[in-house]
Formats: structure tokens, C-alpha cells, sequence
């Protein structure tokens, strides 16, 4: 096949892509596949219209590759693409369009507020602990958790660091507290739950991408019933939002609550695919190589 891999743009994310796409462009050379690496910029229509690809592989983190704006474009172009469509894209990218979605189908999640970030200078939107994000950002670019003491613990104002000045729109949520776990979905099937235990509590960026600072718990020790919740939420997210390919769920789990205390956070339709990625992790202890993964990918593309 030839097989174009879209890669890094100009996202908050361009790096993890390019490093994304770099894995996903050796793998595709390594299954014998003829490959176009593409780092996008504001030409990509002209760039794909002379790569003249059989499929697109969308390596592409945040916006515009995960939002809907290329899959637009590869609809237009009449182009076969990796992962979900323009729709799904639309939806997922935004946190709070997410839970309009999925949280009337019984979907746990936090009950978040969005606010204008000029809006926080006159008091906190919600009782501390509590998160701010930007409503369609990955990899925790932007998040904050604002405490009662310590980092984040004084009052908003113009002057203190945080995503209030850079981003206009937030979402507010109820900080929730104990494990951070993940669940990728492939084809219609979740893989298996993964705990991902920080030094400092925080699964931030550093965390995510620096090797050492987070371990990754694969399978996750948790008890039967909360992985079997975790994957349920998860394929049904999936199904209910229309993801192609893969998806990965994230989620905190509140062990004093039970099965209660567990809560979706977000679904991503363009999880990582780095050497420290989720997805590609548990495919490998379900016993498919990183390869194998992107062959999957290419194929259900192509199906
Ligand atoms: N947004 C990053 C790439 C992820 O979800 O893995
Ligand atoms: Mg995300």
C-alpha cells in the first residue's frame, strides 16, 4: 500500500505527534508498505493531492487533526483515513460536548461548568479542589488543579500563573481523588485497564512523556468488578460517540466510593501511538505488536 502518514501540524501537541507519526511511518515501512511522512502545514490538501495516497494514516494530536477539520478535508478529497470521522471528531474533542453525549446514556462523569476565564478573577466557579482545563486540548496541556493550599492553593488573579491566560474558555470540574486509569478501545473491544501512578499525583505532560516519571500498571490492580466497569464505560463510549479504530478512555476512580467513585473524564479519538503510549501498550499485552496495531489501523481504513 501507500500509505501517508499525517504528522505533527501546529498544535499544542505537535511533538508527541511527530513522535506519534515517526513510530507509525517505521512500522509501515517495516510491513512493506511505501510511505509518505507528511508534517502538515496550511498546504496539506496539496501535500496529500501529490502523495496520492491509498490510505491515510492520521497521526495527528489536538487541533486541527483530531477535531474534525481533516477528516473534513480527507472526506472531501475522497481519501480513506485511520481512526474516527468528522462527526465523532467534532464531539470528542470538546470535553464538554463529550458529556452531552454520553452522560444521558448513564455514562458516569464529573458534573463540570464551562467558564469564561475572565470569570475566575471574581471567585472560584466551583468549592477546591477543583480542575480547570481547556475544553479541547490534550495531553493535560493546560490543566490545573486548584487546591486549597500549596501550588494553585491562592486565589485566581490576572497576574498568577495558569491557563486562565491562555485559554478563554474552561471547563470546571470536582476534582476526584484517587487512581488515574486508562482503557483503549480496538474495533469494537476494550483491551484491558491500565493505572498510571505518579510521583506527585498529577498525570501531567512532563509526566505522560518523560520515561521514568509515571508507572504504568498493566493490567491495573484494582478489583475485577472496577476493570469490568472501566472496560464497559469505555467500548460503550466508543460505540455511543461512532469511534473508528481505536479510542482510548480515561478515568479516576475514587476507591472509597466503590464502583460509584468511578468516573469517565474524556474519550481520545487520536491516542498516542509515542514509545510511552497507552494504546500501543496494551495491545502488546494482549499480544499485538506495535506493528500489528498499525496494520489493524490501515485496515479497518481500507474495510
Ligand atoms: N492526546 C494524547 C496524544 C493522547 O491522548 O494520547
Ligand atoms: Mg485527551
Amino acid at each position: 500500500l501507500r500509505v501517508a502518514v499525517l504528522m505533527g501540524g501546529w498544535s499544542a501537541e505537535r511533538e508527541v505527534s511527530l513522535t506519534s507519526g515517526r513510530g507509525v511511518a517505521a512500522a509501515a515501512r517495516a510491513l512493506g508498505h511505501e510511505v509518505v511522512a507528511i508534517d502538515m502545514d496550511r498546504s496539506v490538501g496539496q501535500a496529500l493531492a501529490l502523495a496520492a495516497p491509498d490510505v491515510v494514516f492520521n497521526a495527528l494530536h489536538g487541533t486541527p487533526g483530531e477535531d474534525g477539520t481533516v477528516q473534513g478535508l480527507l472526506d472531501l478529497m475522497g481519501l480513506p483515513y485511520t481512526h474516527s470521522g468528522l462527526v465523532t471528531s467534532v464531539i470528542a474533542i470538546d470535553k464538554e460536548l463529550t458529556k452531552q453525549a454520553l452522560v444521558p446514556h448513564g455514562i458516569r462523569m464529573p458534573v463540570g461548568r464551562i467558564v469564561a476565564s475572565e470569570s475566575l478573577y471574581a471567585g472560584d466557579p466551583l468549592p477546591r479542589p477543583y480542575v480547570l482545563k481547556p475544553v479541547n486540548e490534550g495531553s493535560s496541556v493546560g490543566v490545573a488543579i486548584i487546591t486549597e493550599g500549596g501550588n494553585h492553593g491562592d486565589p485566581i488573579s490576572r497576574d498568577s500563573e495558569g491557563p486562565w491566560r491562555r485559554f478563554d474558555r474552561l471547563l470546571a470540574e470536582p476534582f476526584i481523588p484517587g487512581r488515574e486509569l486508562t482503557v483503549a478501545v480496538l474495533g469494537d473491544a476494550a483491551l484491558g485497564v491500565t493505572e498510571l501512578r505518579t510521583a506527585n499525583g498529577f498525570y501531567d505532560y512532563d509526566a505522560k512523556y518523560t520515561e521514568g516519571l509515571t508507572t504504568h500498571v498493566c493490567p491495573a490492580e484494582i478489583p475485577e468488578a472496577i476493570a469490568a466497569a472501566a472496560m464497559r464505560m469505555a467500548e460503550e463510549a466508543h460505540r455511543l460517540l461512532g469511534c473508528r479504530g481505536t479510542s482510548r478512555s480515561d478515568f479516576r476512580w475514587d476507591e472509597a466510593q466503590g464502583e460509584q467513585g468511578l468516573f469517565l473524564l474524556e474519550v481520545n479519538t487520536q491516542p498516542g501511538m509515542t514509545p510511552l503510549s497507552l494504546v500501543p501498550e496494551q495491545a502488546r499485552h494482549a499480544g499485538i505488536s506495535y506493528e500489528a496495531l498499525v496494520q489493524m489501523l490501515l485496515d479497518e481504513a481500507l474495510s
